[in-house]
């Protein structure tokens, strides 16, 4: 039996989840991030995490093998940073507090948790790749905050 797409949307959308934004640099050094909510925990020993990105995604070259990314967990709140980087615009950027790490990747200011990984593989998953990354550092700026969620195409609450 072939499984239609509104079918596999409707149901994956009733799985919860945070939102991320994940932000790098590419090869030519620009800065790059993107939105992402298929972020997870992969293994504790050694600390890896991974998120899916689309094949097609602009920003892929950014996410490639050896290099630095970090990813920032959003606090409620927080869903105008999620709409401007899903965004097609120059300058993602723009008007966005943020600073760069000595890795050279741009850090946002006022998320709940940042996590500054390097890329150790990546997989392809039919129209995605998986970029598994390896915690290297992690801030935790305000954990009074609560998570920005989102299910069936939109932003939640808890409670
Ligand atoms: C809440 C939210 C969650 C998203 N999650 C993902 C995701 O997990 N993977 C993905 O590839 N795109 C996701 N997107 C879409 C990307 O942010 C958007 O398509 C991306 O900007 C395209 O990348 P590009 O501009 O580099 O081509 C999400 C968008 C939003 C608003």
């Amino acid at each position: 039996m072939s499984v239609g797409e509104a079918d596999f949307r409707r149901a994956l959308g009733g799985f919860a989840s945070g939102v991320t934004v994940i932000t790098g640099t590419t090869p030519e050094g620009a800065p790059a991030g993107v939105t992402i909510s298929a972020f997870s925990s992969l293994s504790l020993n050694p600390p890896l995490v991974l998120f899916c990105l689309g094949r097609e995604a602009q920003c892929r070259e950014a996410f490639g093998v050896g290099r630095a990314f970090a990813v920032h967990i959003l606090a409620e709140g927080q869903e105008d940073l999620s709409a401007a980087f899903a965004a097609r615009t120059e300058d993602r950027f723009a008007g966005v507090a943020h600073r760069l790490a000595d890795d050279g990747c741009p850090v946002l200011d006022g998320c709940l948790a940042v996590l500054r990984c390097r890329c150790e593989t990546v997989h392809m998953g039919g129209d995605h790749l998986v970029v598994i990354g390896r915690v290297q550092h992690i801030d935790l700026p305000d954990q009074e905050r609560r998570p920005l969620l989102h299910f069936r195409g939109a932003y939640g609450r808890l409670g």
